[in-house]
Formats: C-alpha cells, sequence, structure tokens
C-alpha cells in the first residue's frame, strides 16, 4: 500500500466477525466494521474529509482557518486535515469533557474555544445560547472561516453512503446485512450507511442508538439532543434505542478482552446495543442472518472515563456512590421543587444552592448565592463521601432538572436528610422569570 497523502488511506477498513461464543448469538452471524481503524482514528476521517476536501483549493492563501463545532473525533481529524494543507484548525464546543481529546487537539495545533452553551449539542432554535449564535455568525458569508458545518452538511451523511455503506455490502459478498446498528452522534454515519444499505435490499432494519438521558457516553446524543441535529431524520432508522454508560463500557470490555478490538465507548454501546435488540429475534430464526454494528474510535483516549466510572478494572475500590448505582427505588426519593417553591425555600430555609452547570454557564447567568460546582466534579467529590455537612438543606440545580434529581436521590440514599432538586434546572427557573446574576 502506497499513497501519495495519508488522506488516501481513509475507508476500506475491515469487517470482522465476533465469535459467537462471545455473543451468544445462534442464528446471527455479527461484524464489527472497524472503523477505529482509520488514519486519524476514527468513522469521522471519512466525513471530516468528505466536508473539507473542496474548500481546501486557496485556502491558506485566502488566510482561511477551518472551524467545526466538535468536541472529539471530528475535531481530531479536522485539525490533522488542516495541518497537512497549511491551514489552523479552530474548534468550538460548548465544553470539552475529555481531557485526553482536548490534549491531543493542542498537541495537533489545534485553537479550543469552550462556549457557555446550554448542551453538548448545537441547538438552532434556542437562538440565545452562545454555541448557536457563533453557528449562525459562521454561517455569514465573507468571513475567513471554512466552516465544516458536520451537524447539518449532507457532505457528512454522503461520505458513509459512498464509502462505508457499499464497503458494508461488498465484504457480505454482494449482499446487504439484514440489521445494520450504530451509535447517532451527527447522524452522518447512521444516516449515509443506512440509504446505500437500503439502496440495495430496503429490508434492512437500521437500529439508532441514543444515550440515556442525563448520562454521558462520549460521541453520541442523548434521545433529546439528537433532535437538534439537522441531519437526523427519525424515519431513518427502524428503532431508535437507548445505551447506558453501563452498557458502553461492559461492551467495550469484552471487545478489548474477548475480541481483541481495540474499541472506544461507543464501540462498546453498539455491540451491547446490537446484542439487546437481536436476542430475543435471535430465537425466533430458522434460518441464518447478518447483522452489522460500527465500532467508532479506539480506547486509549478514554482510559480517564473509564476509571472514573469503573476503578475496580484498574485494580482501584469500586465505587458505591456513583449515579450509574442508582435504583428505581433511589429514585423514587427524590424530592423535586418547582421554581416558586424553591425560591420562597431559598428565603426560608437557607439551603445551599449548589449549580452543576459548566462554569462558563454559571458564569452567564446564575441563582444569587449559589456555588458551582461542575457535575464532573460533584460526581468525583459524591464518590469520596458525603461533600456537604448534613446540618444544612442542600438545593441543587442543573441545566433541565435530570441530572441534579438523580444526585439528589443518590445524596438522599447516602443519608442527606433534606436535599431537593430544582424541577426544570435552570432553564425552568429562567423561564419563569426568577432573578438570575451574572459574574
Ligand atoms: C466516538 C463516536 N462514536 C459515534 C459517533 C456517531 O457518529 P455520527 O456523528 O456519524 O452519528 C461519534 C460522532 O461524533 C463519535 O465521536
Amino acid at each position: 500500500m502506497r499513497y501519495d497523502s495519508i488522506t488516501e488511506a481513509i475507508g476500506n477498513t475491515p469487517l470482522v466477525r465476533i465469535d459467537p461464543d462471545v455473543h451468544g448469538l445462534r442464528n446471527i452471524d455479527l461484524y464489527a466494521k472497524l472503523e477505529m481503524l482509520n488514519p486519524f482514528g476514527s468513522l469521522k476521517d471519512r466525513a471530516a474529509w468528505n466536508m473539507v476536501r473542496a474548500g481546501l483549493a486557496g485556502a491558506a492563501e485566502r488566510g482561511e482557518t477551518i472551524v467545526e463545532l466538535s468536541s472529539g473525533n471530528t475535531a481530531k481529524a479536522l485539525a490533522l486535515i488542516g495541518g497537512l494543507h497549511g491551514l489552523p484548525f479552530k474548534s468550538v464546543t460548548n465544553r470539552m469533557r475529555i481531557p485526553e481529546v482536548k490534549d491531543l487537539l493542542l498537541l495537533l495545533g489545534a485553537e479550543i474555544e469552550e462556549l457557555p452553551g446550554q448542551s453538548e449539542c448545537l441547538d438552532p432554535t434556542a437562538t440565545d445560547d452562545p454555541l448557536t449564535v457563533f453557528h449562525q455568525r459562521l454561517g455569514r458569508p465573507g468571513n475567513a472561516h471554512l466552516h465544516t458545518d458536520q451537524y447539518f452538511n449532507p457532505l457528512n451523511a454522503e461520505a458513509h453512503a459512498q464509502g462505508t455503506g457499499p464497503e458494508i455490502i461488498a465484504d457480505l459478498d454482494g449482499r446487504a446485512p439484514d440489521w445494520f446498528i450504530a451509535c447517532v452522534g451527527t447522524a452522518g454515519s447512521s444516516t449515509g450507511v443506512a440509504s446505500a444499505l437500503r439502496a440495495h435490499d430496503p429490508a434492512v432494519r437500521v437500529i439508532g442508538l441514543v444515550g440515556e438521558k442525563s448520562d454521558f457516553v462520549p460521541g453520541i446524543r442523548t434521545a433529546d439532543e439528537v433532535q437538534e441535529v439537522g441531519l437526523f431524520d427519525p424515519a431513518v432508522y427502524d428503532a431508535i434505542e437507548t445505551v447506558s454508560t453501563g452498557e458502553a463500557l461492559d461492551g467495550m470490555v469484552t471487545l478489548l478482552r474477548r475480541c481483541a478490538l481495540l474499541a472506544g465507548p461507543t464501540g462498546g454501546a453498539a455491540y451491547l446495543g446490537a446484542l439487546r435488540h437481536l436476542r430475543p429475534l435471535d430465537a425466533e430464526l430458522t434460518e441464518r442472518r447478518t447483522a452489522v454494528f460500527i465500532v467508532c474510535d479506539r480506547a486509549e483516549s478514554y482510559l480517564g472515563y473509564v476509571r472514573a466510572r469503573r476503578p475496580e478494572l484498574f485494580g482501584r475500590p469500586a465505587v458505591k456512590n456513583s449515579l450509574t448505582t442508582l435504583t428505581a427505588a433511589d429514585l423514587g426519593q427524590v424530592t423535586a421543587i418547582a421554581v416558586d417553591e424553591a425560591q420562597k425555600w431559598i428565603g426560608s430555609g437557607r439551603p445551599l444552592v449548589v449549580d452543576l452547570r459548566g462554569p462558563f454557564a454559571y458564569a452567564a447567568l446564575h441563582i444569587d448565592g449559589s456555588v458551582n460546582i461542575v457535575d464532573e466534579l460533584f460526581d468525583e467529590l459524591v464518590r469520596n463521601g458525603m461533600p456537604f455537612s448534613t446540618s444544612r438543606p442542600v438545593l441543587l440545580a442543573c441545566p433541565v432538572g435530570e441530572k441534579s434529581a438523580r444526585y439528589a436521590a443518590l445524596l438522599t440514599r447516602m443519608g442527606h436528610p433534606d436535599v431537593r432538586s430544582l424541577a426544570g434546572g435552570i432553564v425552568a427557573w429562567r423561564d419563569a422569570g426568577a432573578p438570575l446574576v451574572r459574574d
């Protein structure tokens, strides 16, 4: 294999059969499409290259900067391609939650701008979200940006319609699989592959996997967030199912330890999501079928993410106090209070108000007198025991009241006598016109 440019090595990734002794399906051959073997490390290499390619000619002379709203793999691929073509790359995001990826981007020379956005993902209808404002500004003509626009750019899905999908068919000897299962981030890969597979065989069933609400699997959207993605069309999917962090990690560990596949969390999520969907169907089958799932990227960037959630895998004590250990009974114990009730309680009960949002969002607007402990840090504090005195009541607030409810359940289980969650979060507080202050 000899190339003039590393970008020629994008695509043509292997399709590897998972040993039936590992997955346990009797009538379905399950294959992993190893997108982590793309040269920059993920399936986003295809989209990044397809989106940026046409804009490269003359871009350096015009002094352009490649810009993308990405906190992960697309940013990595674009930073590398930018370097190859003498173009700077700037990543604009709400919050970079995986420090290894942030460090790698800095090492690649990327400029990173973290904005005080309200969600991880772009919501073009939220006109007051700084990320949205930035996105609109990028769309105006005459700026010096080569904006690849992954959430809206059809070239993202096209990369997979022309590459990933046809490769799967070719590797299955000219047949489309019966099921295709993929995690949904920008929706580019699932949309593109689905169109190629269905053009070949309309009977293909496509399963999209999203994260559970108030959970975080890096690279995919939650069920709510995905609605905000321009490329996302629910009609593409026969089913959209949720995967939890726990499932993603279980799947990842199986792929690492039993299949010799250096998969990251979304590869694990796709594997486990595939099995969960296919198991009941497998039992009914009388003839052989085929299913394909995507391994998007590699494990190494996520060591800190895994260690924080599964320290026992690293020879450390298991986490007792974490959101993943909550049961339905724990969640049933939560006291969530509406904005007007919370306002009265702050006046009379003087609770410690803890705002779990990111520091930028907090700095932009917060409840007067509240303290800011960003949720990742809060997570760590709670793991090590009760972070506050139990003699003072606590009101927890997050963007929409989901995460705070879960932490309220956890603190209650840990023995705090009076911890409450702000129902609807800071968004409800703001919408009710309750006072917010700015730093
Ligand atoms: C790690 C990871 N897995 C899966 C996906 C989903 O891919 P897509 O954006 O094509 O939906 C992404 C996308 O950002 C990702 O970074």
